[in-house]
């Protein structure tokens, strides 16, 4: 598996999504509502979704495609060695309201859900993050790292807010927490680009629960192969590849962010 070839090809399917996605940016959107009426999906989701699917199967017949829209490809119950995990438009309500600030994302991982090869693109900056195991992660084809940040009260975090609503009591307790220790906190409504802000030391962490393998992948190994450190609320690394809880940083702020999650702070 020559990695590194991968990856230039989900580069260049990633920038082709992004066009597709430009044609409708910016437009009137068509929106249907999915698990719940925060939860949208637009035409531009599809049309994005249809454009991976299609360069992917035909370059991997082999590969098994999980996609966020349900456009992958299903080969009887997933018995193939490797795993697309297609974020289309990670970001969709910000694409939805005309906000530039929303990502293609795409993961190749093993059986075991380890993120092989990570591209995550903003069609509207035109910035490409991407990552392959082993080989390090760059923006644009130059190579970043995290931070050196290593004081809460110096360090920029981002998180973001299900649509489960029923969370919104935890979210706003760790935002609280978060909010009183450190200089400052976004929520820029992409989770997959906030991992990438993490690994290109814009951010020094991000953390999210209730979210899903396709929004964390792509942005995991970006973080990971620049240096951070990724895990659950627990500590766990493989466990934060479902998307169930997630915690991303430089990995010197790693433990104090743990510590805040958990309440020990
Ligand atoms: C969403 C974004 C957002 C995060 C939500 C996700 P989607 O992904 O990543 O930043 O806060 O939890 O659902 O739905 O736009 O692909
Ligand atoms: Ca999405």
């Amino acid at each position: 598996m020559d990695l590194q070839q991968i990856r230039q090809t989900a580069e260049r399917v990633a920038r082709q999504a992004g066009d597709v996605l430009m044609r409708y940016w910016a437009q009137p959107h068509t929106e249907t509502t999915k698990r719940n009426i925060y939860d949208i999906v637009t035409e531009g989701d599809k049309a994005s979704e249809a454009v991976i699917v299609a360069a992917l199967r035909e370059r991997f017949p082999d590969h098994h495609i999980v996609s966020e829209e349900g456009g992958g490809t299903d080969l009887s119950g997933g018995t193939s060695d490797y795993f697309w995990y297609i974020d289309p438009v990670d970001g969709t309500t910000n694409f939805a309201h005309n906000l530039p600030y929303f990502s293609v994302s795409i993961a190749l991982t093993d059986p075991a859900l380890n993120p092989l090869v990570g591209v995550v693109y903003n069609p509207v900056t035109r910035e490409l993050f991407s990552a392959a195991r082993g080989f390090g992660t760059t923006l644009d084809g130059a190579p970043v790292r995290v931070s050196t940040t290593d004081r809460l009260d110096r360090a920029l975090f981002a998180s973001g807010f299900s649509s489960d609503k029923t969370r919104a009591r935890e979210n706003m307790r760790y935002w609280e927490q978060f909010m009183t220790r450190s200089r400052d906190l976004r929520r820029l409504g992409s989770a997959a680009l906030d991992m990438c802000y993490v690994a290109s030391g814009r951010l020094d962490g991000f953390w999210e629960t209730g979210i899903n393998s396709w929004d964390v992948l792509a942005g995991i190994l970006c973080v990971q192969e620049a240096g951070g450190t990724a895990t659950d609320f627990a500590g766990q690394t493989t466990e934060c590849y479902t998307g169930a809880n997630v915690v991303t940083s430089n990995g010197r702020l790693h433990a104090a962010m743990l510590d805040i999650l958990n309440d020990r702070a």
